[in-house]
């Protein structure tokens, strides 16, 4: 889905907005994310840091799991915004494509500028799915 530019730059102002609050006092890296749902409500990230490193959580999982634990499982789109303008991790991939793979990414930098817009298909091609487990039952 396409989404329009006002879209696209109102869910970066949420990511942006998001971002103030990431807790990221060990890599000093600080991302927002905001999640745009099917029912037309943005759910906000940030980075969780913990000093036992593997405990920390991305922004674009603590913005999909807020989602889903409040009955969410459609997604339109998520921003991501970071100093640099950097697409999301393998994991966060992977946790965005367990609900499809057509949500939008939208990739910004800390002024909110734009530097990429991309289908979750094309960050993850091939990605491991419920149909890919006979048994599923998602
Ligand atoms: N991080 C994210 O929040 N999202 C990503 O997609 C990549 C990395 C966070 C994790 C960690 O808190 C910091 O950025 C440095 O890796």
């Amino acid at each position: 889905m396409t989404l329009d530019d006002n879209t696209q730059q109102q869910l970066v102002e949420s990511a942006m907005h998001a971002r103030q609050w990431a807790y990221a006092p060990y890599s000093h890296y600080s991302v927002g994310a905001a999640l745009l749902t099917a029912s037309g409500k943005v759910y906000e990230g940030i980075n969780v840091e913990n000093a036992a490193y593997p405990s920390g959580v991305c922004a674009e999982r603590v913005a999909v799991y807020k989602a889903v634990s409040e009955g969410e499982r459609e997604f339109v789109a998520i921003a991501v915004v970071t100093e640099n303008a950097v697409a999301p991790c393998g994991f966060c991939r992977q946790v965005l494509a367990e609900f499809g793979v057509d949500t939008t990414v939208i990739i910004a930098n800390g002024e909110g500028q734009i530097a990429c817009v991309i289908s979750l298909k094309d960050l993850l091609p091939g990605a491991f799915r419920s149909e890919d487990l006979p048994r599923a039952t998602p």
